[in-house]
């Protein structure tokens, strides 16, 4: 595993750069505010150092900072990464008008050393690459392969696989009474479910050799792509640290001996597998990619698939633990369904479900997965509003505040209100090519880069969520409640504190007591 220092040892330099740049921000900071009459100027946090920017500002959890930027100073703000411009959009209205609206411009990601130069080749796959013809080649054709048709394919897979995660989690609860947190088992849930449909492949346990490689792999390279491998990007005087500290030689080995041979392996393999997988069809339908745009398209989607829904999923776990009158509800709605069909339902006849479609969405809303979606970049000036973003500048949608814009979410945006979505139960693949006000919530991203995985996503959260709803009622470990008031940062994601829970077989428990 790698260990990521979190720039301890930087401070010293950082101190020593910081008189003799004094001037030169001068000059950058009047430029950034530069400003003609007809325009407004974004505001600007108040906590800004010269060259660093308000990079030490941001603290461990920089998207509840950010939050906090935006309550004093409004719905979008502007903010320096050392010597990048950073735009922070909380409001679903002004973010559509940036990054759809304007799309053309907007649609753009940052060229970074790690994610873009050297985990993609030089801007290769999906995630990382610029919107230019490659990437839409590599984007339509994940977007067939994983387009509601094929994932019917794999739906009988699928619900093998969530009964087996709910096995597991129950058993886990009979053998120990403190209760266990559940993120592996998930991740293996979600893991598997990628892996089935982009190589035909699924793993038994979390305890298989592979799986712990792919997630190792996985979550380390998310932890390189870290501000602290990249300080150059930012800080271009820490090429000098960087070359000293070999922070390059460390991210080109991770992918010479650790990503590219995974990868290689897992697709390689794929091709010699029986039954259908993203691998095979991409061959078969005359995609024709080379092996190293082959190569981060599979890393991008098992990277972007897994995290994501683990993430989630563990979220609604835990916050299912804290509603046990929602739980009840839920499984209400699921026992009718069983006594009329005989059988759980499936993702099409989700709308038979609507307080658990609510419930489900309303989890998505109150605890986002990522802390700001994918940072998009303006490749020209955008104005929106009388502000013009200036070219050149990472724009990101902060999660946490935008999900309680009170603006938008009218009712108690900041409670959990399991009723929210019932007149808005429509798919959120569906919800998000519509208007912006009808949308549910904006956890997929933006425009011409939002999740191609919609759709899967939704179905293997469903399938998972509904047969552990529909067997087992969700209680607290020995620690108590889970405490969801608290968060790690994940890098991309925002991930719950490990807590502890039990899965109770929900046949063994009377309703009345709870
Ligand atoms: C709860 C689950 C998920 C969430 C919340 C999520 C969220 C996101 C977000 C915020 C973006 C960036 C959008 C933007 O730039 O505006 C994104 C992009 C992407 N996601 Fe997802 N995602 C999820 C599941 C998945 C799954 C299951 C896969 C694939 C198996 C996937 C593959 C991708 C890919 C390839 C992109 C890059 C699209 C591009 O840059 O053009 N995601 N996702």
């Amino acid at each position: 595993m790698i260990k990521v220092e979190q720039g301890k040892a930087l401070a010293p330099v950082i101190a020593g750069t910081t008189v003799a740049l004094y001037l030169s921000y001068k000059i950058f900071l009047s430029l950034l505010h530069k400003k003609n009459k007809y325009t407004k100027e974004i505001p600007v946090p108040g906590s800004s150092y010269p060259y660093i920017g308000h990079m030490s500002s941001l603290g461990d959890m920089p998207a509840a900072t950010i939050s906090q930027w935006h309550k004093e100073l409004g719905p979008i703000i502007q903010f320096r990464m050392g010597v990048q411009t950073w735009v922070s959009i909380d409001s679903p209205e002004l973010a559509h008008k940036v990054m759809v609206t304007n799309g053309s411009k907007a649609s753009h990601r940052n060229e970074n050393e790690f994610a873009y130069k050297l985990y993609s080749f030089g801007g290769k796959g999906i995630v990382h690459s610029q919107p230019n013809a490659a990437w839409k080649k590599a984007r339509a054709a994940v977007t067939a392969a994983i387009a509601p048709s094929q994932i019917e394919l794999h739906m009988a897979s699928i619900q093998k696989q969530a009964k087996k995660l709910v096995d597991t989690l129950m058993e886990t609860s009979k053998k120990t009474k403190a209760g266990s947190f559940p993120f592996k088992d998930l991740q293996l849930y979600v893991m598997n479910t990628v892996t089935l449909i982009a190589y035909g492949k699924t793993f038994p346990t979390k305890d298989d050799p592979k799986f712990i490689e792919i997630s190792e792999t996985i979550d380390d390279g998310f932890k390189l792509s870290g501000v602290d491998y990249d300080l150059a990007n930012y800080l271009p005087i820490f090429a000098i640290y960087d070359y000293f500290k070999g922070a390059r030689n460390i991210l080109k080995r991770f992918l010479k001996e650790r990503r590219d041979p995974l990868f290689r392996g897992l697709i390689n393999d794929a091709y010699h597998t029986d039954g259908p997988n993203l691998v095979k069809y991409l061959k078969e339908n005359g995609y024709d990619l080379s092996e190293e745009e082959t190569m981060v398209i599979f890393s991008d989607l098992t990277s972007a698939g897994t995290d994501t829904n683990s993430v989630y999923l563990c979220w609604t776990i835990a916050i299912m633990c804290r509603h046990p009158e929602v739980q009840l509800k839920i499984a209400a709605e699921i026992d009718d369904f069983v006594k009329r069909n005989g059988r759980l339902p499936l993702f099409s006849e989700r709308l038979e479900l609507p307080f658990c479609i609510s419930a489900m969405k309303e989890c998505m809303r109150y605890k986002p997965i990522t802390a700001f979606g994918i940072p998009h970049m303006a490749i020209d000036d955008i104005e929106v509003d009388g502000y013009i973003i200036p070219k050149g500048a990472t724009i990101i949608s902060n999660m946490m505040s935008m999900h309680q814009n009170s603006e938008f979410y009218t009712d108690r945006p900041n409670e959990y209100v399991p009723e929210r979505f019932l007149e808005a139960l429509e798919t959120s693949s569906a919800s998000s090519k519509g208007k912006v006000e009808d949308r549910d919530h904006f956890n997929f991203g933006w425009g011409r880069r939002i999740c191609p995985a919609i759709h899967m996503a939704e179905v293997e959260t469903f399938v998972g969520f509904v047969e552990l709803m529909s067997r087992c009622f969700i209680e607290p470990g020995e620690d108590g409640m889970p405490n969801i008031d608290i968060a790690e940062n994940g890098g991309i994601s925002i991930l719950p504190s490990p807590y502890k829970v039990k899965f109770t077989d929900r046949s063994l428990i009377d309703p009345t007591q709870n």
